[in-house]
């Protein structure tokens, strides 16, 4: 082949002098002396150059072109005597080559040693000749004595002729090289021998003793027996073992790394089975997101995958994995290391990954939807890639992202606030942050209201841009405080039970808070509201005031359809207000009857669009019969076994083992308020909160603040 495209370059040359030479003389072929020395010295410099002596000159190539030499110019001695003393120089010059070369081929014996004197001497005249004699060098000399002595060096003729010159001893082969079509490459040598498939698309491969080097993740091609067309497959090297002192490495074959190579074949392939290195592959991020193979005892739920990448990954990772083409979601719950056995004492260390499914996303829905069946076994997992992102609608909130993805995570506004939501998580863990900008979007709906019921002086400040106001105002407060004691006293003396007196100011007292209630929301202009202790050391004083509170609400929720707004009912501190019954302190009656209350809205608030959202650190010290009813959690980091239980059950064990794991700013929320009904790890974005008015945070550094710990008693 490239002898042939060399052939057709001389031919080509070969024209390209009959042109230049019937361009300027008049005729095709040369009809006088100096023509046909000129004409034929140049031909056969080319001809040598191209063809004869390609790579390299031998002796006999010297005596060739000698002889040739000698006998173009004997005959003609007397057309060439403007060459003068040149002609005898050219003369012995050529002859003396075409002797040198006869002697140095004569001296040679191939049966003596290479440092015999006489195989010394042969080298030597061998060296001399082909560096000095080959037929470039003599043709060309020839050719320039001619031309200089015969030809006006102004002309046009003389110009031709000498770039011609040129062109062919630069070798225009050289140039033609260069050109990449005509590049042609070396054979490559095979770097082993399929000798196994494991589930179609893994091929064991055992390595040749010698053979190019190879590293883990190089890509690889193959021709496989076993294919019908024998068409080129790639694949990536994924492992390597060294067993009974024999190499084997591991090959993975996927449609996905078939896209990369798109039918470019690197290597030339005589054998079938033989694995060849791509050297140069195409640029690809096919191992920025190679996760690993589906190992075995995934199921349809929760895939466990054999790690084996350059990416480093996390719990919370987001993954993704075909199946019958289509992309399945999956997020990383666990990581387990394992050893297996080779053969007698070969092991090989590696790690599983475990994830859970979220399921099929969909764009127009901006939800998973869950995909009912599993990968095949050594299905490639890969990071999950970005999705357009999705349209929240109205009464949506991104509460975060998956980590490392940019899949949102949207909240229902409407059925979170309803259906009853609980913020989880131990201290410091974003909770109350979380907390405060959900109803900074609950707010954004214009029929919300939100009270906070805040023992705990949490949100004192906090929420001061919204203009929060006192649902019960202090003096109503402080006079219902009197009248509650009064009864109590009362009824203390009265066995139990209830005078005239004592109902008359039952009456005064529910009156007064139902009014500050109507009024709170009736009034267009407050749509926030802190339902606030004033500060007394009365107990059971303290849970009857509330327990009117919440009774009163749920009676306006009932009858009044509040008014015609939806009611959130911030339960910050959970555990103040709901505590778990063996969490109760002394005024057990007092604190049942409390929760029963506040259990009747948990049951049935969705019903009168009143909603709770619960705010706890732990679930062991708050109320099941309240937290079973949020239909959506929340749950930052947690260390307590009742949580973990508790969620567990919720949740699903293996997410809820990533409890403790959880870093700041993520959590997992599953449930009803959500538009993917799956649990999921995500983050919640940083939050900036309006910075309270400076004279507020001053006011709240001098005030001392009362003391909690009895209202925590509670
Ligand atoms: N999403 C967030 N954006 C910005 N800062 C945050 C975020 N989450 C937490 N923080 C920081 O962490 C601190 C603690 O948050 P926060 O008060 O909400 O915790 P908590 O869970 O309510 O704790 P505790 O149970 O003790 O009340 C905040 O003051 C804030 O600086
Ligand atoms: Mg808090």
């Amino acid at each position: 082949m490239t002898k042939g495209i060399r052939l057709i370059i001389f031919i080509t040359l070969a024209v390209l002098l009959t042109v230049i030479y019937w361009f300027f003389k008049g005729t095709v072929l040369p009809q006088d002396t100096i023509g046909i020395v000129i004409f034929s010295s140049l031909l056969m410099l080319s001809f040598n150059t191209l063809v004869l002596e390609h790579y390299f000159t031998k002796p006999t190539d010297v005596l060739a072109a000698s002889i040739a030499i000698l006998l173009l110019i004997t005959p003609i001695k007397k057309d060439l005597v403007n060459l003068g003393a040149w002609y005898n120089t050219l003369f012995f010059f050529t002859l003396g080559l075409g002797i040198l070369s006869v002697v140095s081929l004569a001296l040679f014996a191939p049966n003596k040693p290479e440092d015999a004197t006489q195989n010394k001497i042969s080298k030597l005249l061998k060296d001399f000749v082909v560096r000095f004699g080959s037929s470039k060098v003599q043709f060309f000399f020839l050719f320039v004595l001619t031309m200089f002595f015969y030809i006006d060096s102004k002309s046009q003729y003389f110009l031709f002729l000498f770039i011609y010159s040129a062109f062919v001893l630069l070798d225009p082969w050289k140039f033609i090289m260069k050109i990449p079509a005509f590049v042609k490459q070396k054979p490559q040598e095979g770097i082993g021998q399929i000798f196994g498939v494991q589930s179609k698309n893994t091929f064991l491969v055992k390595l040749y003793d010698k053979r190019p080097s190879i590293k883990i993740f190089d890509f690889v091609e193959f021709k496989y027996s076993m294919d019908e067309n024998k068409s080129v497959r790639t694949g990536l090297i994924l492992d390597n073992y060294l067993l009974n002192q024999e190499q084997w490495v591991k090959v993975l074959v996927s449609d996905e790394i078939s896209k990369i190579f798109e039918n470019k074949i690197y290597n030339t392939f005589n054998d079938v089975n033989v694995v060849f290195k791509i050297t140069n592959p195409e640029n690809n991020n096919y191992l920025e997101k190679f996760v690993g193979l589906i190992d075995e005892n995934s199921t349809i739920s929760t895939i466990r995958f054999v790690y084996n990448s350059k990416k480093e990954i996390f719990d919370g990772q987001l993954l993704e994995v075909f199946i019958r083409g289509k992309k399945v979601l999956y997020q990383v719950i666990q990581g387990i290391t394992k050893i297996e056995t080779l053969e007698q004492k070969n092991e090989t260390g590696y790690i599983v990954g475990e994830a859970i499914q979220l399921g099929i996303w969909s764009l127009e829905n901006g939800n998973f939807e869950k995909y009912g069946w599993v990968p095949f076994i050594n299905s490639p997992v890969y990071i999950a890639s970005p999705i357009p992102v999705p349209a929240i609608g109205e009464n949506e909130y991104e509460i975060g992202k998956i980590p490392n993805s940019n899949y949102p995570v949207i909240l229902k506004k409407d059925i979170a606030l309803t259906h009853h939501t609980a913020i989880l998580g131990v201290t410091g863990t974003g909770k109350s942050i979380f907390a405060r900008n959900l109803i900074r979007q609950y707010l954004k709906d214009p029929n919300t209201k939100v009270i906070c019921i805040d023992f705990t002086d949490e949100y004192n400040g906090k929420f001061s841009d919204l203009n929060p106001i006192k649902v019960i105002p202090d003096e109503i407060a402080e006079q219902a405080f009197k009248d509650i004691d009064f009864i109590e006293k009362e009824v203390g003396k009265n066995y139990n039970k209830d005078n005239d007196a004592t109902l008359a100011k039952r009456k005064q007292v529910a009156i007064n808070i139902h009014k500050s209630i109507c009024d709170f929301l009736k009034n267009p202009d407050t749509k926030l509201s802190i339902f606030e202790l004033p500060d007394v050391s009365n107990t059971s004083g303290i849970l009857e005031y509330t327990k009117y509170f919440f009774k009163l609400l749920f009676h306006i929720a009932k009858k009044d359809k509040s008014f015609g707004n939806r009611v959130c009912l911030v339960l910050e501190e959970a555990h103040t207000v709901i505590p778990e019954w063996n969490f109760a302190g002394i005024a057990d009656k007092a604190s049942q009857s409390l929760l029963n209350t506040i259990a009747q809205i948990a049951l049935q608030g969705r019903k009168f669009n009143v909603g709770l959202l619960v705010i706890a650190q732990r679930t062991a010290n708050v109320s099941k019969t309240v937290l079973t009813q949020c239909n959506t959690i929340i749950s930052f980091q947690e260390f307590d076994k009742t949580s973990s239980d508790f969620l567990a059950n919720y949740f699903g064990q293996g997410i809820a083992d990533t409890l403790p794991n959880l870093k700041f700013r993520q959590a997992i929320a599953a449930g009803k308020g959500l538009k993917s009904n799956v649990p999921m790890i995500f983050e919640v974005p940083h939050i900036d909160e309006p910075e309270p008015p400076k004279n507020e945070v001053e006011e709240k550094i001098i005030i001392e603040k009362p003391d909690t710990n009895e209202k925590n008693a509670l």
